[in-house]
């Protein structure tokens, strides 16, 4: 049984608003979370956000905001970075999921591209993809069909299929991350800095094909972003955050509309 650290247990909000809040399609509910790296550096203060199914949502922020930092509390990376979440609360569908083990919770439908294009660089791109399928334990047909699958999203990586993932270009690996991570069935991908280090043309076609994968598919994203523009053109809502904190959220064409955005974003004052 996953257990849930006792420590959050101080939530204040009852059980039913958690329980029409899921009725309601919420998936992902993150309450006012406190993360402490080693005891002592204070990352993210106080953050609340949610993802209601088939949303994509921006998290945006510019660097040391907290946007990784949140996605490791949700996913439960936040261990393997000697990190906490001191307080506050994430739920799934309702349920308390902070302090359980990240594999418990990608099997339960949540799975994390961290930033930065981690790959096997002495794998080739198929094997690569591979490894995102031995949690399901699929047959070898159930494997190839869902490889597939895979490359009909990002038929890049099918003609890239037997090279070494180390000798393909940076859009191809940062493709074969968020492929990998499909293949896990997510009804959430948490994706971080899709676009860093990309040329814009590349951070386009893999912006459709989370727009395609979202409204073909109906999977659900929170995204991590430094660029406010390609992440508001792509997604539904977007929380803005600054050093640790939620300091603006609206839908996308809201916060496209403000002019004073790019203020906020670079740590100004919030007016509104
Ligand atoms: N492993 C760590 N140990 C200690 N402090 C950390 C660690 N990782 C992040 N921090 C601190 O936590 C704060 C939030 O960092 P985080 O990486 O979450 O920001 P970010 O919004 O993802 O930034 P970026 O856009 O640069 O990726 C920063 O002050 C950072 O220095
Ligand atoms: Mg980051």
């Amino acid at each position: 049984m996953p257990s849930v650290n006792p420590r959050h247990r101080t939530h204040t909000v009852s059980e039913t608003t958690y329980e029409k809040a899921a009725n309601n399609g919420e998936l992902l509910s993150v309450r006012q979370i406190e993360v402490v790296y080693d005891g002592a550096i204070l990352a993210v203060a106080d953050i609340s956000l949610a993802v209601r199914q088939g949303e994509v949502v921006a998290l945006l922020g510019s660097n040391g905001a907290g946007k990784s930092t949140t996605f490791k509390a949700i996913s439960g990376l936040v261990q393997a970075d000697r990190a906490l979440v001191t307080q506050g609360e994430v739920r799934w569908r309702g349920q308390r999921v902070d302090g359980i083990a990240p594999n418990l919770l990608a099997r339960k439908g949540i799975v994390h591209v961290l930033e930065g294009r981690h790959v096997f660089a002495h794998l080739t791109v198929e094997e690569n993809l591979r490894c995102g399928t031995f949690a399901r334990r699929l047959s070898r047909p159930a494997t190839d069909a869902a490889l597939e699958r895979i490359y009909t999203w990002f038929p890049r990586l099918k003609t890239k299929r037997t090279t070494f993932a180390g000798l393909t270009s940076g859009g191809e690996q940062q493709m074969l991350a968020i492929g990998r991570a499909l293949l896990t069935e997510p009804a959430l991908v948490l994706l971080d800095e899709p676009s860093m280090g990309l040329a814009p043309i590349i951070v386009q076609e893999i912006f459709e094909i989370i727009t395609r994968l979202n409204r073909d598919e109906g999977m659900s994203f929170l995204v991590a972003e430094q660029n406010i523009h390609v992440a508001l053109h792509h997604a539904h809502r977007a929380y803005v955050l600054e050093t640790g904190r939620v300091v603006l959220s609206g839908s996308s064409k809201e916060l496209l509309a403000r002019d004073d955005l790019h203020e906020i974003y670079l740590g100004g004052s919030v007016t509104a």
